[in-house]
């Protein structure tokens, strides 16, 4: 079976499930190579990809510069301050520029339009490494947790538990359609998915502020109530969102001794998440902070290095 190629990698709604499927084998190949011979085969020499930040990262960051050079690669911090997207030089100057250096963008902003200028006008792969409205490395990175975790994933349940209008829930939606898990949005009224987010994911979702809505689910994902770039409406999420705190109490609620815990990381623990099931048992927050390293390997051997989808 021949998997279409990608030219980029901007938000999951433009993957097929087979090449979201392909991208997963492909992880799963990188993470077992370097674990059975201690390192993977330099499929990306003299290749070198730069990394545009508006925000600050901390597993973006070091996952995609450590892919980079396990893959014989090289790659470079640009900083907010440096670079100044959209406001020293537009996204269009700026990927015009960095085509000429680079063969590959990979970009975290603010503004969603910002990572899809970059791929219009660039004439190398550009990578979403976040944007306000999708974080779909991320997902990536989740789904693969999942299905090494839990093996066959078909009609598996995600419960999402907190802010289902922020960029995690919407990649997580998207990557759960791909692979045919149910999604659970449990979130405050007033902080649920839009509606054509929902549709277009293609996963059978559903959307309550009913905390019963973790009952069944297979995993329990959260993430911040309050989002880079949302910081001024910090005291009034507060308000609102604390009884969608990810504790003992919510995770047996689900009533399912196996259910595991996720989290895309940073957590502010304390607030979406309670130490005592951050670090307990059904928690497994590190190995899927671990897994972002083969996941955006699995994207830059298939965007840089043309390594094919199988
Ligand atoms: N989960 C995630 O994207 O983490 P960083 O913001 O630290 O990159
Ligand atoms: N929703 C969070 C995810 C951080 C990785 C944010 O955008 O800040």
């Amino acid at each position: 079976m021949t998997i279409p190629a990608l030219n980029h990698f901007l938000d999951l709604a433009d993957l097929s499930s087979d090449q979201f499927w392909g991208l997963m084998r492909l992880a799963k190949r990188l993470k077992d190579e370097r674990a059975e011979k201690g390192a993977n085969a330099p499929i990306l020499a003299n290749k070198s990809l730069a990394l545009l930040f508006q925000k600050p990262s901390l597993r973006t960051r070091v996952s995609f510069e450590m892919g980079m050079q396990h893959l014989g690669g090289y790659a470079f911090y640009l900083s907010p301050a440096e670079v100044g997207l959209g406001t020293r030089e537009s996204a269009a100057d700026v990927a015009r520029v960095l085509s000429g250096y680079v063969d590959g963008i990979m970009a975290r902003v603010f503004g969603h339009q910002d990572v899809v200028d970059l791929a219009n006008w660039g004439s190398v792969p550009v990578i979403n490494g976040l944007s306000d409205f999708s974080h779909p490395c991320q997902a990536l990175t989740d789904i693969f947790t999942a299905w090494e975790v839990l093996g066959d994933l078909e009609d598996r349940t995600i419960a999402y538990v907190g802010d289902g209008a922020n960029n995690v829930a919407t990649s997580l939606m998207m990557a759960a359609g791909k692979v045919g898990m149910n999604v659970r949005i449990v979130s405050p009224v007033g902080y649920m998915p839009d509606a054509g987010v929902v549709a277009r994911s293609g996963a059978e979702v559903s959307v309550t502020n009913d905390l019963d809505g973790v009952q069944g689910a297979d995993i329990l994902y959260t993430d911040v109530w309050t989002s880079m770039g949302q910081e001024s409406e910090r005291e009034q999420r507060l308000a609102v969102f604390p009884p969608y705190q990810v504790s003992s109490g919510l995770l047996a609620r689900t009533g399912n001794p196996q259910a595991l815990v996720m989290h895309c990381l940073p957590a502010h623990r304390g607030e979406e998440i309670t130490d005592e099931v951050a670090d307990g048992p059904a928690s497994i927050l590190f190995p899927q902070a671990h897994n972002r390293l083969h996941a955006q390997k699995a994207i830059l051997a298939h965007l840089l290095g043309g390594v094919p989808l199988e």
